[in-house]
């Protein structure tokens, strides 16, 4: 288990590098104006979210069902997990979706938008921390 354990972690960290560094591609990216960084910030992207990011969040997740399911951890604390990991889903969708307009030259939000999108994965990633390590409930 502890070696199923370790790579769910590696892999939630994977995860987590692209819903940090994403937006913040996004901020610059919705700032810049000539096409050769346009195009840059495009292939960045693509590769951060394919790439990385969402094999990081199916193997986190995986490995998450099959420690849940293989070895039968239950809780108030797994529910609440849950809800946030739903809530951390979401958010990889919403990074889908800003994605796809500026791939498709959809003009973007202002950079403020991206930079206050930012920091949400911060208090995901806090809240689901503490509720697996500490267990309050
Ligand atoms: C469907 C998604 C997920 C499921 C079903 C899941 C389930 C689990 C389970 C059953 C454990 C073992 C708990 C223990 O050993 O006490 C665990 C450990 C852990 N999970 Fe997840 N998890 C999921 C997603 C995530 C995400 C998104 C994060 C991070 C943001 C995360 C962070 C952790 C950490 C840090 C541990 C190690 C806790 C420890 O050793 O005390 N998990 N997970």
């Amino acid at each position: 288990m502890l070696w199923i354990k370790s790579f769910h972690i590696i892999a939630m960290v994977t995860w987590f590098a692209g819903l940090f560094y994403l937006p913040r591609l996004y901020v610059y990216h919705s700032q810049a104006l000539d096409s050769i960084s346009i195009d840059r910030f495009k292939v960045m992207e693509c590769k951060l979210f394919y790439g990385i990011m969402t094999p990081g969040a199916v193997v986190t997740i995986g490995l998450g069902l099959w420690l849940w399911f293989g070895y039968g951890f239950s809780g108030n604390w797994l529910t609440a997990k849950m809800v946030l990991v739903g809530l951390v889903l979401v958010h990889h969708f919403w990074c889908y979706r800003e994605l796809k307009a500026f791939r498709d030259g959809v003009s973007p939000r202002s950079h403020i938008y991206y930079r206050w999108m930012n920091e949400v994965p911060v208090l995901y990633l806090t809240a689901i921390v503490i509720l697996v390590v500490v267990k309050p409930f």
